[in-house]
C-alpha cells in the first residue's frame, strides 16, 4: 500500500513522524512517500526538526515557499498534482491545519485518492482564523478522520461525517513527545541559557490575531514586560512576529531565535509557566502538567482546559499580568490534573492498525485519474 504524506510547517513535523515510523516498521504492508510543500523553509522552522525528530529527508521538496494564503496554497495545489498523478498513491495522510494539509486533501479529492486526516475534527468555531477554514473543509473531503478528544467527533457529526469514518485514536504528538522528552530532558538548553528549571517562563507568539495588529502586540509585550520583572521570560521568537516588531524595544524579554524541536521541549518541561497561541504546545503542556496560559479568546482544544493546566486569556497587559500572577501562586499540587484519555504515545499505532484494517477490508480504493 503506497501511502503518501504530506507536510509543511513546523507543526506537521511531529505528526506525521510516528506514523511514519510505524509503517516503516511494516515494510511488507506499506510503502511511505514523505512530501514535504516547503511551507516553512528555514533551518530551525524544518530542516533542524527533522533531525531531532530522526526523520529522514522528505522523498519530494515542492518548495514553495511564504506568500499569502492563496498563493501559497494555489503554489502546493499545482506543485502536487503531478506528483500524485506520477507515484499513485493508494491514500494520502494529511496533519493538522495548516495551508499544507487543505491544499493536499484538496487534490487527492479531485484525484479520487483517498485521504486519512489526522487531528481532525477540532473547531475553535472562529472563522477569522485561516486554521478553521483549513480544518472544516479538510474534514468535509477526508475518507478516514482521527480524532484526538471527545469534542471533535460531536463537531464531525454535527458537520454530518459518517460515524463510520470517525476514528478516535488519541494524539500523535504525544506519540513525539513520549518519545523525545528523555533526551529533551537532557539537552544543554537551560545551561546554555543560563536557566534553572522552574524559574523562568518560555513565551511562543505567531497567530496573526496576536501579531499582525500592532496595537494587540503592544498590550501583550507590555504584559510580558510585567512579567519579566519577576520572572526570566525566555520568548523564541517566530519569524512571523520578528518582521512585526519593528523598532519595539523589550528589555526585560530574552527574545531567541526559534529553537529546534528536542531543545524547545527541554524548556518547556522545565518551565514555570508557559504563556502562547500555538496550538499545539496547549496539549504539550497539558501533558507535562505546566501551567499554560493561551492568549485567545478561543480553543479548538477544550479538553486541555477541562482536563489540563491551560487557561484562556484576553491579549491585554492586564489580563496576562493578572493570569499570570495567579498561575503562579497556584501550587503544583493543586494544578495536578488528570490526562486526556489515549494520549499515551501509542496513537500511532491505532492509526497504522485501522488504516491496515480499511485497506483489507476495501474501503480504501485510490482510482487516480486526472
Ligand atoms: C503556519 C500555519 C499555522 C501554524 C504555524 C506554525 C497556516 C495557515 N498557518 O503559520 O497554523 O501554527 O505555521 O509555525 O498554514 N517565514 C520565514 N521562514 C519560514 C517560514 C515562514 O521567514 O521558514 C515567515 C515568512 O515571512 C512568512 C511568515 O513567516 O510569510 C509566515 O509563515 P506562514 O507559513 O505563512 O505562516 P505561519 O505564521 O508560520
Amino acid at each position: 500500500m503506497r501511502v503518501m504524506f504530506v507536510v509543511g510547517a513546523r507543526p506537521n513535523f511531529m505528526k506525521a513522524a510516528p506514523i511514519l515510523f510505524e509503517m516503516r516498521r511494516q515494510p511488507q504492508i506499506f510503502e511511505p512517500v514523505l512530501v514535504h510543500t516547503g511551507q516553512h523553509y528555514d533551518d530551525n522552522m524544518s530542516a533542524a526538526f527533522f533531525h531531532d525528530l530522526e526523520l529522514a529527508a522528505p522523498d519530494v521538496q515542492l518548495g514553495v515557499g511564504s506568500g499569502s494564503h492563496s498563493e501559497q496554497t494555489a503554489r502546493i495545489l499545482i506543485a502536487l498534482e503531478p506528483e500524485i498523478l506520477r507515484r499513485r498513491p493508494d491514500l494520502m495522510v494529511v496533519v493538522g491545519d495548516v495551508n499544507s494539509t487543505l491544499a493536499a486533501t484538496l487534490v487527492c479529492a479531485k484525484l479520487t485518492v483517498p485521504v486519512a486526516h489526522v487531528e481532525a475534527g477540532l473547531r475553535s468555531f472562529d472563522r477569522s482564523m485561516p486554521e478553521e477554514i483549513n480544518r472544516i473543509l479538510t474534514d468535509q473531503l477526508s475518507d478516514v478522520l482521527f480524532t484526538t478528544e471527545a469534542s471533535a467527533e460531536r463537531n464531525l457529526r454535527r458537520e454530518g461525517i459518517a460515524p463510520e469514518k470517525i476514528h478516535f485514536v488519541g494524539n500523535v504528538m504525544i506519540d513525539s513527545l513520549v518519545r523525545a522528552l528523555p533526551k529533551a530532558r537532557s539537552a544543554t538548553v537551560l545551561s546554555d541559557l543560563g536557566l534553572t528549571p522552574q524559574q523562568y517562563a518560555v513565551v511562543t507568539l505567531h497567530r496573526p490575531s496576536n501579531v499582525d495588529d500592532p496595537e494587540v502586540l503592544e498590550q501583550i509585550l507590555s504584559g510580558l514586560e510585567r512579567i519579566a520583572a519577576a520572572l526570566p521570560v525566555i520568548f523564541p521568537v517566530h519569524p512571523r512576529t520578528q518582521k512585526r516588531f519593528g523598532t519595539r524595544q523589550t528589555p526585560r524579554l530574552r527574545l531567541i531565535d526559534p529553537v529546534p524541536y528536542l531543545p524547545f521541549l527541554g524548556l518547556v518541561s522545565n518551565a514555570r509557566l508557559v504563556l502562547t497561541d500555538s496550538g499545539g504546545l496547549q496539549e504539550e503542556t497539558t501533558y507535562l502538567g505546566i501551567p499554560c496560559l493561551t492568549l485567545r479568546p478561543s480553543t479548538e482544544r477544550p479538553i486541555t482546559v477541562e482536563l489540563g493546566t491551560n487557561r484562556l486569556v484576553d491579549s491585554r497587559a492586564d489580563a496576562i499580568e493578572n493570569a499570570a500572577r495567579e498561575a503562579l501562586t497556584t501550587t503544583r499540587q493543586a494544578r495536578a490534573r488528570a490526562q486526556p484519555p489515549l494520549w499515551d504515545g501509542r496513537a500511532a499505532c491505532r492509526i497504522v492498525e485501522i488504516l491496515r484494517r480499511e485497506r483489507i477490508d476495501g474501503r480504501l480504493r485510490s482510482a487516480v485519474s486526472a
